[in-house]
């Protein structure tokens, strides 16, 4: 993910908001990166206008280590920079190009963690559906260049844990419930069919 710093953007889709049907509907797209994701955005600069010393920050920086911002706004600051990362990654964890599957070094340590690529499947799904409340499913590489599947709370993100996320799943309700209403077990089988392979082997090469 290139650096970005103060003020941050609301970076564009790397699709159409029509190209991820039918696995998403346009409306859940549009509405999710246009107002959510936004709102994060928005949220992140205001709190840090009137802070300059933070204003070279990345994300990252403040994501890894939070305590390089101070009392009165580190909260605000560390939930939106979250939810811009958690967000501008999980729209990058999609494609529109129909299933593929990992390849080379990723597809060996998710055979070597999961078992098969059958069985990991079966753990994305699974992993989802035990998180109660709001948060993210992460496919994230550890120092031993392994990977595992780690779920967040709300705006939280693996880079706390010192973990790199590869590609992350939104499991907010606002995701998935325009088009799915209770049916987060559908979304999250759907999801794995247009996982972005290609930017998740980018990640995990880093
Ligand atoms: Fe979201």
């Amino acid at each position: 993910m290139k650096k970005q710093h103060y003020p941050f953007e609301l970076q564009k889709l790397p699709y159409s908001y029509d190209a991820l049907i039918p696995f998403l509907n346009e409306e859940t797209l549009y509405i999710h990166h246009n107002k959510h994701q936004r709102n994060y955005v928005d949220q992140l600069n205001k709190a840090l206008k009137d802070y300059p010393e933070y204003h070279q920050l990345s994300l990252e920086e403040m994501l890894i280590q939070p305590a390089v911002i101070q009392e009165p706004i580190r909260e605000t600051v560390i939930v939106n920079a979250g939810g811009v990362y958690n967000h501008q990654l999980y729209f990058k964890s999609m494609q529109p190009h129909g299933f593929c599957l990992p390849t080379g070094a990723l597809f060996d340590a998710i055979n070597q963690s999961f078992g098969d690529y059958y069985k990991f499947q079966k753990a994305v799904l699974d992993t989802s559906m035990s998180l109660i409340g709001s948060g993210y499913l992460n496919l994230v590489k550890t120092e031993k260049r392994e990977v595992k599947l780690i779920l967040s709370k709300n705006q939280e993100t693996p880079l706390s844990e010192h973990l790199l996320p590869l590609i992350t799943l939104d499991l907010w309700e606002h995701a998935y419930y325009l088009q799915y209403q209770n049916r987060k077990n559908d979304y999250v089988q759907n999801w794995i069919r247009y996982i972005n392979w290609k930017e998740a082997e980018l990640r995990f090469g880093k």
